[in-house]
């Protein structure tokens, strides 16, 4: 293009966004519209609640706890579990949620090595079979009940049990694992992990999302499950925290989608 042409483009742009608006807004005459509500937040949401990737950075360079500590103000060391305008760091389904406190959702836990995730599960709530890459999990029951199953790894045994209100258990690091709660009415668990940022991954949001060969392959080949198959399982599996299992949804009369 000629440069002649590029210039006559240019001055053509620019007076375009230089034009002066016949009648400027403000808020007087043009009232601010309702603010809007983030999707997939309740209407009282006005924003979402987002951590502040600055303070990560600035706490992550501090040379020392002290310099360190000095970075966070009183409110930035509370973290509140059921702030329902979260969305970054909450794992949320059908069946309820699970909000998690690591160094990313709450950055003052920075350095300090622990983390902590609440599980909030409505009746028959299924915290699907995941594992955390990179810490052992401590399961403390506070409210109503919990079924878990756990293997560790190839050759261990698998693990089930039904813990009541104020029992613990452990979920060694990478272990598979799940809970579901059994009951008709809410139960609440604390998982406390010995790392800041323990990771989850979902068993079969992972499995199911090799190569749908690879998938049909480690099952047994297209006898045992077919391809089109492994397509259908990807678009029906559902976010964690799902609405499960058959068994307990028949008993609690509540319908499965
Ligand atoms: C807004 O516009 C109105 C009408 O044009 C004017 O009277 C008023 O002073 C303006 N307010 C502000 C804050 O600019
Ligand atoms: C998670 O569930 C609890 C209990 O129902 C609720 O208080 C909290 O607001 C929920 N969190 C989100 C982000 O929806």
């Amino acid at each position: 293009m000629a440069i002649q042409t590029l210039l006559l483009l240019l001055a053509a742009t620019t007076s375009t966004l230089a034009a002066p608006s016949p009648n400027p807004p403000n808020s007087t005459t043009y009232p601010l519209p309702p603010p809007t509500v983030p999707s997939g937040l309740p209407s009282s949401c006005t924003a979402e609640t987002l951590p502040n990737p600055t303070l990560f950075s600035a706490l992550t360079l501090a040379p020392n706890a002290v310099d360190r500590f000095n970075l966070l103000s009183d409110n930035d060391l509370v973290y509140n579990f059921a702030d329902p305008c979260r969305k970054f760091g909450v794992a949320k389904g059908l069946g309820g949620n699970v909000t998690r406190a690591d160094h990313a959702t709450f950055p003052a836990l920075t350095t300090q090595r622990g983390s902590l995730a609440i599980g909030f599960l409505g009746p028959c709530g299924f915290n699907t079979p995941h594992v955390h890459p990179r810490a052992a999990e401590l399961n403390l029951v506070i409210e109503g009940q919990l079924f878990a199953q756990s293997v560790t790894e190839n050759g261990a045994r698998t693990i089930s049990h039904t813990l009541k209100k104020y029992e613990m258990t452990v979920f060694p690091m990478g272990a598979v694992h799940t809970e579901f709660n059994p009951l008709c009415t809410p139960s609440v668990f604390v998982a406390s992990f010995p790392d800041e940022d323990p990771g989850v991954g979902q068993i079969a949001q992972e499995y199911f999302g090799l190569n749908k060969e690879i998938v049909t392959g480690s099952a047994g080949g297209e006898v045992s499950i077919e391809g089109k198959d492994v397509d259908a399982f990807r678009g029906l599996i559902p976010d964690n925290v799902a609405k499960g299992v058959d068994s307990c949804l028949v008993k609690c009369g509540i319908a499965k989608r």
